[in-house]
């Protein structure tokens, strides 16, 4: 059986699935399967070869791309490669792993391929997909069944060239600073910012515009934030609940991946009852959207012990250093058992 590792991608995130992919290469079990890297290039091409070059130093290899420049290629570290067509995909006794996240990958766009291409792939379909990528989706759907939320302003480009006063009015009538503007539709933070006054809120705005047309603005809210790692599919297991360390004001991309300030707590030290209820509803979630394979559930913990969900990713970072996979191997399963169990959901 052959293992496709589709890795890199059309997203602000690219750099991160390359360091996943090496992660998850690293998981398999050769003795079984084949693997067959594919890189996907910032402009989109396909290119079937080794896994790249990640000997460059973290900081050059992590370098957000300004999304002006996220269509060009920094894809040199590709050139070992032969390209191909997606169509050209092997379509039997082959396993593809899509190690892509963000917009492009993590959303359904690939997913949706994979499933008219039928070929297996592990994780989430194209309707969990879609909706975790999709920070306004998601929230509506919490609210729908009854998760609590940061109380948040959704809207689109479209009404804030119409009408900016009347939105920043709306939302300085029903949220309290600080606030958090997000791009509907992206991760690892890229395009948020926590803003505290009326001028930065309209700048913060335009900046989200550059990553998508739909933006969130979220209440600020003082918490730890708490991680949960799902595995299955109709059967669905739940790690240990884990903790951020946290010592900045937010998590921003820098200090996720070039400063790699986050230490984690696992499990983590919490009322019995909160961290059940983290994991219940999580597992909530993860129905909601239809979820299968993996996710990573995301919460905030305030100091009287207030929960509220903040995100689902349905394909999770997996660096070696990586929440989900460091949940799994705390709450007793390998990287290597992971890797397997995620392969084996696939073709169920
Ligand atoms: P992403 O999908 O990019 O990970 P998140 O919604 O998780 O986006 O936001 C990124 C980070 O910003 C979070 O990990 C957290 O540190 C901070 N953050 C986001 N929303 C809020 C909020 N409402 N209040 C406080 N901190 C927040
Ligand atoms: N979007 C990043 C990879 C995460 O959620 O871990
Ligand atoms: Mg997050």
């Amino acid at each position: 059986m052959k293992i496709t590792l589709l890795y890199g991608g059309q997203s602000a995130e690219h750099d991160i699935s390359i360091i996943s992919a090496h992660n998850i290469a690293q998981s398999i079990m050769y003795d079984v399967y084949t693997v067959q890297p594919i890189y996907i290039t910032r402009a989109g091409e396909w290119i079937k070869g080794p896994l790249i070059d990640t000997s460059l130093p973290n900081s050059d290899l992590m370098r957000l791309v300004p999304a002006e420049e996220m269509t060009w290629g920094d894809d040199a570290k590709a050139s070992t490669g032969q390209a191909m067509r997606p169509g050209e995909l092997d379509r039997e006794d082959n396993i593809v792993f899509p190690v892509l996240h963000g917009p492009n990958g993590e959303d359904g766009t690939i997913q949706g391929f994979l499933e008219v291409m039928g070929v297996p792939y592990v994780g989430a379909g194209v309707t969990a997909s879609a909706i975790g990528m999709d920070k306004i989706l998601s929230k509506r759907i919490f609210d729908q069944i009854g998760l609590p939320q940061v109380p948040y302003h959704a809207f689109d480009h479209r009404l804030w060239r119409e009408d900016q006063e009347e939105i920043i009015q709306r939302i300085e009538g029903s949220l309290l600073y600080p606030l958090f503007v997000k791009p509907a539709n992206m991760g690892s933070s890229v395009g948020i910012s926590q803003v505290e006054s009326s001028e930065a809120l309209i700048q913060a705005i335009e900046n989200a515009l550059q990553y998508d047309h739909r933006i969130v603005v979220e209440q600020g809210i003082s918490a730890v934030e708490c991680e949960v790692a799902i595995l299955g599919n109709e059967e669905a297991h739940i790690s240990y609940v884990g903790k951020l360390i946290k010592d900045v004001a937010f998590y921003d991309y820098e200090e996720k991946y070039i400063n790699n300030r986050i230490e984690m707590e696992i499990p983590a030290i919490l009322d019995p009852a909160v961290a059940s209820k983290i994991q219940e509803y999580a597992l909530r979630a993860y129905r909601a959207i239809d979820g299968c394979g993996l996710s990573r559930v995301d919460f905030f913990v305030t100091s009287s012990q207030d929960i509220y969900i903040n995100e689902i990713n349905t394909m999770p970072g997996f660096t070696g250093l990586s929440m989900y996979p460091v949940l799994w191997e705390k709450t007793g399963l390998t990287q290597r058992n992971l890797v397997e169990e995620l392969l084996q959901l696939a073709l169920k």
